[in-house]
């Protein structure tokens, strides 16, 4: 395919609007008839009509006469040359093959039943159209399908007419009223159970639930629809918006290429984000189903009455709703875990990406294939951004933009520089500075440094860098709010003088290469507490002692910082261990940090969820983010060692925790069947983060009797499996609790025995027939640090319940492989190899898939010499294969040129 790339700087606006568009689909056996109508209108004479399109097109008309047109199959674009100056109808029929689209874009089949995915050019493969977001029409579609095989025909709006015709068919008429761009239709047909609620508005009307999902199903729905009513009343209360339909449908689809889809009333879902009951859903899955029904329904403020002009523009509508689902899910419970668990997911993922070969600002100015750019650049960096304004403005100010922007643009297509000037309009101030976090790529680097003023008073000097990507050498300076505070060296919050307020708490405005800031009234030795809540995805470094880094942990009184403290001695610390395994030194110890983890384990003041998250260790992705010549291996191993170190020295308070955690869940009901709670969640969470290091302890000195979960006594010689097994077969008697049961395999998964191998056979066997619970059996197997896990992989892969064409399976397993960093970077070039190959298969039929993939291989130009040239090798080998898509193309077309290799 050849290589198109599209700037940002080209945008020109539409010359032709679509008044109205008329769709009419006849679905049968072996494929579907589309036929369009749509009400054209140029806007200026004389230029040529350019529809987008890729589908079969049987004929085209032009106020009912055969058009004349130029069809140009390589661009996916037809041309009209002459068309009338006034408004005009062209009339296309097209004819698809659902059930042959395995790219899940466009219209497909999924398990008999037909679905649509329109964003962000998915509409073209429908039918010939202007396909692009700043073109918004009204849509009315019919539907006519076999009766029995087709009983439910769903598209966006209100259904308003209906009826049978003689040979067994039916049809239906919906009617949407609002306007909307291409990328929010949808279709869905098929024989599909559904579940019916309502809620009222606020202001007393009445709208009516529907969710669709197969009869089998149903009773894992109740859980998303609770979590829609929640949606709707947050939505109300905290940003006054209300929903604008009568009815609100959410489908859910078993092949789905990512977690969901706002389509105008017509929301589609991954069957992951809905489906879920106490047996197999994890307390991770409903919180995962409650943001992501969250994420869509806020859509439709938040990308759909206000939607984007192009699709540089997308963080526009994704960062806003993140922030918003974010918001959500803090209000609802633990906003403070909330918080560092989108931190931990941005500096995970977003991060990397930011410093890698695919960095992009958060509105890209090109692209070449639109899929590649739904990234966390977009989605989380994009929140972090919109957060920024909330923080600089307060959540008074933030509203009050929010409301100029809704009436400013309610009904348009706009750009982030919209959304920007709303937000400064409405609060009178300046943001022009702030774009620059729309154009800039690469994480800013805060260096601070801090002093005791001799005539009183503590300055801080902050000097801000942003990082050169491979789009852009050169950055200025941006404009960010840093939250601070000051402890003493007991740990008290001590008062200051700034902005001629005292308080204990101040939002330093940075806006230049280097400033200076004096905190006034400051007499005594203080420890700052800086980048509170994460004010700003930065990186920030400041010369804390491992004391002053001690002192934090246990005292601020900002959980974000008080996290933070504690990352960065396990960041050290790994740093010592790293060192020491590249020079071939012993191992350093690391009291201070395992004096401060037994210090968290054992203070009964600890809320549960945080304790769990401060004894998370940063993966091996942030851990060498920044460095260069990695190898992997060795931050593996060095991670590793602190752990298994940590489990040596924090046992007693191990063990006491984990005990002190079951003996929670039992007071609250163990004997009661499992239910989603966040208090409790928190506390299985804790028990899930202290058994990662137990079982290190307990599996190296050989002894189960330091008993699995403290309740029994191994027998004498008995296997740390063997002991397991024991404990899984006692607790299924008990009552069945997915959360337990993962958090159970998660740590044995790893365990050479073949024990380990008997109890995932076992829980495979036993939910076979539910898809999203081999989901996570598959991601067992793909992650395990056992030695055989390439081989078991590959075996997996013909397991009767895996399949590469469907993107969860796809995910679950290779997506897991390729972020097993011992077995994906293993020094034989194998794991390399391997997700090669299957990038090249899967490209074949989903690119937009397979694009994600091969983006494991990322870390390709930091890699120390004899992986990066293995890493290297695949990359060619892939770039090499005919019709390699656009997709892939583009990205590792990114990866090579960075590595400083062309694409062959
Ligand atoms: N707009 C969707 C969301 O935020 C995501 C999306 C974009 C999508 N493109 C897609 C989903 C393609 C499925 C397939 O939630
Ligand atoms: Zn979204």
């Amino acid at each position: 395919m050849s290589k198109t790339v599209h700037y940002l700087k080209d945008y020109r606006a539409p010359v032709f609007e679509v008044r109205k568009t008329d769709l009419h689909f006849d679905i049968f056996d072996d494929f579907t008839i589309v036929k369009s109508r749509l009400l054209v209108n140029p806007k200026t004479a004389g230029v040529p009509l350019v529809l987008d399109g890729s589908a079969e097109l049987l004929s085209l008309k032009i106020d009912g006469a055969a058009a004349d047109f130029v069809l140009d199959t390589e661009n996916e674009r037809l041309t009209v040359n002459d068309v009338p100056s006034e408004s005009f109808v062209i009339e296309a029929e097209t004819r698809l093959r659902p059930s042959e689209n395995k790219s899940l874009m466009g219209l497909y089949a999924s398990g008999g039943n037909l679905f649509t995915q329109c964003e962000p050019e998915g509409f073209r493969k429908i039918t010939f159209y202007p396909d692009r977001p700043d073109v918004m029409s009204k849509f009315t579609t019919v539907i006519t399908a076999d009766k029995k095989r087709y009983p439910v025909l769903l598209s966006n709006g209100n259904k308003v007419d209906g009826g049978e015709t003689s040979d067994g068919r039916h049809w239906v008429k919906w009617i949407d009223p609002f306007a909307k761009p291409s990328y929010l239709f949808a279709l869905v047909a098929g024989g599909l159970a559904v579940t019916k609620d309502s809620f009222t508005t606020k202001s007393g009307r009445r709208v009516a639930i529907a969710f669709y999902t197969t009869e089998a199903d149903k009773a894992k729905v109740p859980f998303a629809v609770e979590s829609l009513k929640h949606a709707m009343a947050w939505d109300e209360t905290r940003f006054g918006l209300e929903y604008d339909l009568d009815v609100f449908m959410v489908v859910a689809v078993g092949d789905f290429n990512m977690g969901a889809m706002e389509n105008k009333g017509l929301n589609i879902f991954n069957t992951k984000y809905v489906l879920a009951d106490s047996q197999t859903a994890t307390d991770a899955d409903f919180e995962g189903i409650e943001s992501v029904i969250g994420h869509e329904y806020f859509h439709n403020w938040t990308g759909n009455r206000v939607t984007c002009r192009d699709w540089f523009q997308l963080s526009l509508k994704e960062g806003l709703t993140v922030f918003r689902d974010q918001e959500f899910s803090g209000d609802r419970a633990g906003r403070a875990v909330r918080r560092i668990e989108n931190v931990r997911l941005l500096r995970q993922h977003q991060f990397p990406e930011d410093a890698g070969p695919t960095a992009h600002p958060v509105r890209p100015a090109s692209y070449e294939e639109m899929n590649n750019f739904y990234t966390m650049t977009v989605y989380e960096k994009g929140a972090e951004v919109v957060r920024m304004y909330h923080t600089l403005l307060g959540e008074e100010g933030f509203q009050k933009g929010m409301k100029l922007y809704f009436k400013r643009h309610d009904g348009q297509a706009v750009t982030c520089d919209d959304f920007r000037a709303a937000m400064a309009d409405a609060n009178g101030i300046n943001l022009d500075q702030f774009s620059l976090w729309y154009s800039q790529a690469g994480t800013p680097v805060l260096d601070v440094s801090g002093r005791l003023k001799d005539n009183g008073g503590f300055e801080l000097t902050v000097r801000q860098t942003v990082p050169a990507t491979p789009d852009m050498a050169q950055k200025q300076p941006m404009m960010m709010p840093l939250k601070v505070g000051l402890l003493d060296k007991q740990g008290t919050a001590v008062e200051f003088d700034y902005q001629g307020k005292r308080a204990t708490e101040a939002v330093l405005l940075l806006t230049e290469a280097e400033q200076t800031f004096t905190l006034g009234g400051v007499n005594q030795a203080v420890v700052p507490s800086l980048l509170r809540g994460f004010s700003a995805p930065v990186h920030l470094n400041y010369p804390y002692s491992d004391d002053e880094l001690t002192l934090l942990l246990a005292h601020d009184s900002d959980e974000f910082a008080r996290w933070e403290a504690g990352q960065t001695l396990f960041r050290r610390a790994v740093a010592a261990n790293l060192a020491a395994i590249e020079n071939g030194t012993p191992l350093p110890e690391h009291r201070g940090l395992t004096a401060a983890i037994r210090r968290v384990l054992a203070d009964t003041n600890l809320d549960p969820a945080f304790k769990a998250v401060l004894l998370g260790m940063p993966s091996e992705s942030e851990l060498w983010d920044g460095a260069g010549n990695i190898n992997p291996q060795h931050y593996h191993q060095a991670r590793e060692r602190l752990a298994d170190q940590i489990a040596r020295e924090c046992l007693a308070e191990l063990v006491e925790a984990r005990t002190w955690a079951l003996a929670q869940e039992t007071a609250s009901g163990i004997e009661k069947p499992y239910e989603y709670h966040p208090q409790l969640a928190g506390v299985r969470a804790l028990l899930a983060a202290v058994r990662l290091y137990t079982i290190r302890e307990e599996q190296h000195a050989k002894v189960a009797a330091a008993a699995y979960d403290g309740e029994q006594p191994a027998a004498p010689g008995q296997t740390v499996c063997a002991r397991l097994q024991d404990f899984i077969s006692r607790y299924e008697q008990l009552t069945p609790n997915m959360t337990h049961e993962i958090s159970v395999l998660n740590t044995v998964n790893h365990l050479e025995e073949d024990g380990r191998n008997r109890l995932l056979e076992r829980f495979a066997d036993r939910y076979a027939d539910d898809a999203l619970v081999m989901d996570k059996y598959f991601v067992l197997i793909g992650s395990s640090r056992r030695s055989d896990t390439l081989a078991q992989v590959q075996t997996a892969l013909s397991h009767p319940k895996f399949s590469l064409e469907n993107p969860n399976k796809a995910r679950s397993l290779l997506g897991a492989f390729s972020r097993n960093v011992p077995h994906f970077h293993a020094e034989n070039g194998s794991g390399y190899a391997f997700i090669a190959d299957k990038v090249i298969e899967i490209d074949r039929f989903n690119p937009q898939v397979a694009a994600r993939l091969v983006q494991a291989f990322n870390l390709c130009p930091k890699l120390e010499p004899h992986r990066k040239s293995l890493m290297t090798g695949q990359l060619q080998r892939i770039a090499a294969q005919k019709d390699v898509s656009k997709d892939v193309g583009e990205i590792v077309g990114k990866i090579l040129a960075q590595a400083g290799q062309n694409a062959a």
